[in-house]
Order: structure tokens, then sequence, then C-alpha cells
């Protein structure tokens, strides 16, 4: 077994019952022969999303963000950063100064967003935001100064500039009515001028994995690549501005929005995706959208391992066959749980906790079979983002027409920052998919908020220069 031998910890019983579950879940071990089959398309949908001709019917977007460079060390200032569309939202304000080097001081408040609000009117979606920016300013008494804004916002947006975002089309858990094919810019100003109580302009809109790219960028300046593993999936990186079609000009770069998660909506995944993947869709808000991120990301993880637990159960492959009401409830798994069974020392104890949560009374045995279910849809993860980005690692190498890739990818995400594996899984196996690479993962400490505030002090920086 590559992926997961069978230790001398085992006794034969539970080497069995690895193996077992091996077998039954052997379409989502993926060998890297596959993961490299799956970069290769993965190659030809990035080319097919930057060409003029082949965009519009591409699943990848690779949406031009506008952002033509890291932070060049001269920005400095006051700056807000609103963060919606991750597990949180969140405000920040963001002070850039000089002294001797530049420095960056952040002082953030998470604010909730009810389900009602993200599934309500997108005015009313909007009328919150701009309240919870309106208290952020009063808390941090910066309610009478006009402070440029950045607005990470993690959705698909087109945009023609870096001060406009017209939403493509919801992603993840939001679905609020209206916004779609609109100025997310438009509609926050609109919401805070109704308002009437403060003024704050805002001067970009990101991505977050931009704003990751960029919050890294600040620490490593080789870094070109950003990517986020949480509720959703996604990533970006600087590409050459003659192969980006969509805008004009050929010199220098510009970071590009890929939207991978849309990976395979144009059926190019069909051989890997398992009966489990294809009824998350169906269940999901938006079926047939977002496969791969359906495969991979935090907000769909737990809910996989769930599906997979009953059928098992059903076939008496656990629990003795017993199901509960709960074992059969949407969400009754987390992401969350399935990172603290996989834990190594607690692991087994936290899976015992998930499981007697859910009444099905498990033995020793089921708790490390579940803990193993959790390591192969986890590790399939891993592997999935470890194809993707290679792609990308390799279209950078091709562009830069060198014989080693040396570079620095920005990563941020729940999923990747809370799971005990993840990271390590995903590092050895993009270091063995493109072995003539120097890749280093930098962990986006401080989220995209960060980033974001820095693409508005480049922007505030130009927008000064223009006007002198
Ligand atoms: C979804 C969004 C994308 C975002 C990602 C991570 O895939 O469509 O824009 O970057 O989630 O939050």
């Amino acid at each position: 077994d590559v992926n997961y031998p069978c230790g001398s910890l085992f006794t034969d019983q539970v080497c069995l019952i690895l193996f077992q579950i091996d077998k039954y879940l052997y379409s989502m071990r993926l060998s890297d022969e596959t993961l490299l089959d799956i970069t290769q398309r993965f190659r030809i949908e990035l080319a097919q999303g930057l060409g003029q001709d082949t965009n519009p019917t591409a699943s990848l977007k690779m949406l031009p963000t506008f952002v033509r460079s890291i932070p060049d060390g001269s920005e400095k200032g006051d700056f807000i950063a609103l963060d919606l569309g991750g597990s949180n939202f969140r405000i920040l304000h963001v002070r850039v100064s000089h002294e001797k080097k530049q420095t960056v001081q952040m002082e953030s408040q998470i604010y909730d967003t009810p389900e009602d609000i993200i599934h309500g009117t997108g005015a009313r979606l909007f009328d919150h935001v701009a309240e919870c920016l309106g208290d952020f300013m009063e808390k941090h008494n910066i309610k009478d100064k006009k402070l440029p804004v950045g607005f990470t916002f993690s959705f698909p947006c087109q945009q023609n500039k870096l001060d406009e975002g017209y939403l493509l089309t919801w992603t993840k858990h939001f679905r609020a009515s209206g916004v779609e094919g609109m100025d997310v810019v438009q509609l926050l100003n609109k919401a805070i001028k109704k308002r009437g109580d403060y003024n704050a302009d805002i001067m970009a809109v990101v991505n977050d994995t931009v704003g990751t790219m960029m919050t890294c960028g600040f620490d490593d300046q080789r870094c070109e690549v950003g990517i986020i593993i949480g509720t959703g999936t996604n990533a970006c990186y600087m590409e050459e501005l003659r192969h980006i079609d969509l805008v004009e000009g050929d010199e220098g770069r510009m970071c590009v929005n890929t939207e991978w998660g849309a990976f395979g909506d144009d059926g190019r995944l069909e051989d890997i995706r398992t009966e489990f993947d294809r009824e998350i869709d169906r269940g999901s808000l938006n079926p047939g959208k977002q496969l791969f991120e359906k495969m991979v990301s935090g907000m769909y993880m737990g809910e996989l391992v769930r599906l997979i637990l009953v059928k098992m159960a059903r076939e008496g492959l656990l629990f003795e066959g017993r199901i509960t009401p709960e074992l059969l409830t949407w969400g009754k798994v987390e992401t969350k749980h399935v990172s603290a069974i996989e834990k190594s020392k607690e692991g087994l104890s936290k899976a015992k906790e998930v499981l007697t949560k859910l009444g099905v009374e498990p033995s020793h045995d089921d708790c490390i079979a579940v803990q193993h279910v959790c390591a192969i849809v986890s590790f399939r993860s891993a592997n999935l983002i470890a194809a993707t980005l290679s792609a990308i690692l390799l279209r950078l190498k091709e562009n830069k027409g060198v014989s080693r890739l040396r570079t620095t990818v920005g990563i941020d995400g729940s999923l990747y920052k809370m799971h005990p594996q993840y990271a390590r899984r995903l590092h050895k196996t993009v270091r063995r998919l493109v072995p003539d690479s120097d890749v280093r993962f930098l962990l986006s400490e401080s989220g995209s908020g960060k980033g974001a505030a820095m693409v508005t002090a480049v922007a505030s920086r130009l927008a000064d220069q223009s006007r002198q």
C-alpha cells in the first residue's frame, strides 16, 4: 500500500480493517500516475481559461485582478480592510508605517454573518456590512476620517479595474439575492451612503487568494502564488500579461484568479468523482458547479466522511450496522471533527467522542476504521490540490524559461491550518510531482486582510502620484 503502510504498531485484526477500508475506498486513493494526469488536464484548462476564444466556455474563469505587483516597500498610511466570504467576516484597521523599515500594525474584529443575512436579500447583506463597518470605525475612533478601504471579497468577480467587482456567481454557502451580476463596490457604497454617518473610499476589491499572496509577498518577495484551502478552495498566481488575452498590454505580469474550485464543471473529472461526490453535489446549493471544490474543501469534507460512514454502516461494516437519526443528518460530521480525529495522539478518543455523539456506540475498531476513512478523504483532498498546484508551478516554470523553479506559495484557509497532517502531505506530494523545483510554502499568519490593505496601499500610492 503506497499511502498508508500498515506499520508494526497494528495488530493483524486492525491491519485487516485498514486493508478492507482501503479496498472499499479504492476510488478515492489516487496514485501519482493519476495525479500527474490531473496536473496535465489542469494545465490545459489553465490555457483555455486564458485564451480569448476559449475563455467563454472554459470551466476555469482565469479572472484578471488588476494587481500587477506585490508591494514595493514604499507604501504607508492608515487603511481599513473588509474580509467577507471566508469562515469569518472580519474588519481590520491596518497601519503601515516607515521608521527604519516598513512595519504593519493591525487591529481586527470578527462580526457575525447570520444565515438569514447571507441567504436574504443583497441589500440587507450590504446594509449589514456597512453597519458593522460603522460600528468598527466608531470603536476605533476613526469615524470622522475617510480612510481608504480594501475589500477582500472571496467570490468570483469580473474586474475591469481594481475598484470594481461584478459578482459572477455565489459559491460556498452564500446566496443573497440580487447581487449576481452587480458591482459589489457600488452595492457597498450605496449602503454606506444610505447610512450617512461616515465616509469610506473603497479602493480595491481583491479575492482572498490575492490577499493571501500579497500578505505573504510582504514577507517574501518571491511569492507569486496564493492559495486558499478553507471553506472553499482557490488559487491565484502571477501570469505574463502577454498570455492574458482578456487584458490589453504585453509587458509585465498580472495576478490571475483561477477560480479553480470550478475545475471539472465541464465533465473533465468524471472518472475520479465517486458516488459520494455526486451525492454531495446533488444536495448542494449549486448542483453541477464547483465540482473540484466539493471534492476537497472544508465546507464538504465532513459531509463526505458522513456519507461514507452511512454507507458502510448500512452494509454492516461499521457500528454493527447501527444507524441513527444523527448519523443520517446533514452536517453532523464537520471538517473540524475530521481534523480532530486525525490527530496522532488524541485522535482515537476524539473519534469515540464524535461517534458517541452520533449515537452509534462505536467499538475501538470502529474508531480506528473511522480514523482511516478520514485519512483517505483528507489525503485525497491534499493530493488533488497538489496536482492542480503543480500545474501552476509548471506554468510558472515555463513562463520563466528556467530549468529549476524557485518560488514561494502563500497559503491560508481553515482546513490547511487546522488539520494536523494536511500541510505536510500537500508539501510532500507537490515536491514529488514537480521534482525540479524549490517551493517554499508560506502560511499567511495574518490572513488575507493585511494583503487587501497592501493592495489598497499600493492603489492609493498610485492615486496620490497621479493627482500630483
Ligand atoms: C470559493 C470562491 C473563491 C474563493 C474560495 C476560497 O471557491 O469562489 O473566490 O477564493 O472559495 O475562499
